[in-house]
């Protein structure tokens, strides 16, 4: 089973959010055992899937949030693989209408998992479908209108839904309260991230020492994505420039030439902290005006910059805005002058 095996209604092979492509399937852990990290969230999903396998009842519905490329469409495809089930997978945006719901709820089997990507983008009136079909496994479908309008109930199959989330908060009260388990993916530390990419190494056959695995894993955000993406980049760069084997030097330099800096901060990041300094004397700014002024959306910095950058100590967010932390001035090279937010050259 496979994201590229759905086809018609409602399934999609990628989403907008995050697009899969051949090389990621291809280093996407298939069990528990080999997925390392976020210990919390596997061992609650681990008593999850023996308990259900214990008492032959599907799985509960599971909601899982966390930034992009952290795990979530991996560990539904265990969840899946796991319970030795199907997962049928779709998007928020992607189910329109109520029937388009009803189609994709009607063709599951008993047990079998559907995987809604990005559900806090989810149509109001398809949330509200969704209510009764995770709560009762029916449908209750208005067809036709006007004097002819009826309401047809539909029994579905006892499913599982897994929703994955970048924004927790935007789901409503309703529908996070109909998952049994909301759990949250973090960013991976240093050691984790080494593990994996030695691993997806191991198996895209790339030569690579302790000192570049340890340098990629660096630089990679907190993040298994990334983290492979630049094993791709550097690969290419040891064989044009050195001797083909991703060594520490080798690694600095290729991401160097990507502008990924030593703490893993990206061009968009450093933006960010950039513009906050510049024009903004460090904050307290609104998210909005900083994406304007990056020319980036406000949802892509929330979603993907923000949390790293908060999580890492180089903003804060306050009521009155996000401020610029010391650590953050001292990123792009200024320091945060005595008594004042304003940044001085070092
Ligand atoms: N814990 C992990 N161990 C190994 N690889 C991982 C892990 N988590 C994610 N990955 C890798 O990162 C890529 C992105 O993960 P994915 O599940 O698509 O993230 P998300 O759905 O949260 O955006 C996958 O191809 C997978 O190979
Ligand atoms: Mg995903």
């Amino acid at each position: 089973m496979s994201a590229s095996d759905n086809k018609g209604l409602g399934y999609i092979t990628s989403t907008l959010a995050t697009p899969v492509t051949s090389a990621e399937a291809a280093l996407r852990p298939l069990s528990f055992a080999d997925f390392t990290g976020q210990p919390k969230t596997v061992e609650r999903l681990q008593v999850m899937v023996g308990a259900a396998k214990r008492r032959g009842d599907p799985l509960n519905h599971i909601l899982l949030s966390g930034p992009p490329g952290l795990g979530k469409t991996t560990l539904s495809f265990i969840l899946g693989h796991e319970m030795g089930r199907n997962v049928r997978v779709t998007s928020g945006p992607v189910i329109e209408k109520a029937s388009d719901l009803a189609g994709l709820l009607t063709s599951l089997e008993e047990g079998d998992l559907l995987f809604i990507d990005e559900i806090h983008r989810i149509s109001k009136t398809v949330e509200e479908y969704l209510y009764s079909a995770m709560e009762d496994f029916r449908l209750d479908i208005m067809i036709d209108q006007g004097p002819n309008a009826r309401s047809v109930r539909l029994s579905i199959p006892r499913f599982t839904l897994i929703g994955a989330t970048t924004r927790a908060g935007l789901l409503t009260a309703p529908l996070r309260s109909r998952f049994t388990l909301q759990t949250r993916l973090d960013y991976y530390d240093i050691p984790t991230l080494i593990g994996i990419v030695t691993r997806s190494c191991g198996l895209l056959n790339v030569a690579i020492d302790a000192g570049g695995a340890k340098e990629i894993a660096t630089r990679s955000r907190g993040t298994p994505r990334i983290a492979n993406n630049l094993i791709n980049f550097c690969r290419d760069y040891a064989q044009e420039r050195a001797k083909g084997k991703i060594t520490q030097p080798t690694a600095a330099a290729a991401l160097e030439l990507l502008e990924i800096d030593a703490a893993g901060l990206d061009e968009m990041d450093k933006r960010v902290l950039r513009i906050m300094a510049e024009n903004y004397k460090g904050g307290p700014v609104g998210l909005g005006t900083i994406a304007i002024a990056v020319g980036e959306e406000t949802e892509t910095l929330e979603e993907v910059h923000e949390p790293f950058l908060i999580q890492e100590g180089y903003l804060m967010r306050t009521p009155q805005g996000r401020m610029l932390t010391a650590k953050g001035y001292h990123a792009i090279g200024l320091k945060a002058s005595l008594g004042g937010n304003q940044g001085s050259l070092l």
